[in-house]
């Protein structure tokens, strides 16, 4: 089963690719931004401690976010049975060696890393009207500038992280979502 991880920017469109490709792929999706947002909302030790990270545009630090990642594969069967697609982890180089490790400890491996790559105009756009939106706590003007910062400082040298390993898909972010989901679905069987 293909394990994907779904690299990019803020705002880049991991989620809702994510959401196109479990459909079509019947993968199973894991965001780590998700899950820690669903521990803010239920006020939970870790959900506290995660709004004093996000709420500033900062990272988890890593030792954490690779515990809960582990565990939650761990807790979840169709990791194995189906295939995973990672949205927002890993995020810095640290990570991306923890879950190396972590799948092959379970004889599993990333097969591709698809990487939405999208302008930063675009990208602080759709981050601004999603805030109007839905009213998401990070996506406002400090707080975007702050997560754009850190992806650019901490996220990005993955790109070449995975281009070094032969398993980077670099992928035009812009234009609509069908148009760059064709793009993505062209990239991912090419590559199988
Ligand atoms: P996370 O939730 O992962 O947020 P993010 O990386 O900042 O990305 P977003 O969810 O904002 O964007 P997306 O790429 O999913 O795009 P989306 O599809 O929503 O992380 C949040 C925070 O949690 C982090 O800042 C960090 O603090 C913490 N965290 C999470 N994981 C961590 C980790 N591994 N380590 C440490 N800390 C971690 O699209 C964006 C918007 O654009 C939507 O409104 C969408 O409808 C719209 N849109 C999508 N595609 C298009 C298109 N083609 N055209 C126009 N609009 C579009
Ligand atoms: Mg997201």
């Amino acid at each position: 089963m293909p394990n994907i991880v779904i690299l990019g920017a803020p705002g880049s469109g991991k989620g809702t690719q994510s959401e196109k490709l479990i459909n079509k792929y019947n993968l199973h999706h894991i965001s780590t931004g998700e899950l820690l947002r669903s521990h803010i909302a239920r006020q939970t030790d870790l959900g506290k401690l995660a709004d004093s990270f996000i709420s500033k545009g900062q990272l988890i630090p890593d030792d954490l976010m690779i515990d809960i990642l582990a565990h939650t594969i761990d807790n979840e069967p169709a990791v194995k049975s189906r295939g995973v697609i990672l949205d927002g982890f890993p995020r810095t180089i640290p990570q991306a060696e923890a879950l190396k490790k972590l799948l092959a400890d379970r004889d599993l491996a990333v097969d591709a890393v698809i990487g939405l790559e999208v302008p930063e105009e675009q990208l602080v756009e759709r981050m601004i009207k999603r805030g109007q939106q839905t009213g998401r706590a990070d996506d406002v003007p400090e707080t975007i500038n702050n997560r754009l910062k850190v992806y650019r400082d901490q996220t990005e040298p993955l790109r070449q992280y995975y281009a070094d390993e032969g398993s980077y898909l670099p992928i035009d972010g812009t234009g609509t979502i069908d148009e760059i989901f064709d793009r993505i679905q062209a990239a991912v069987e090419g590559n199988s």
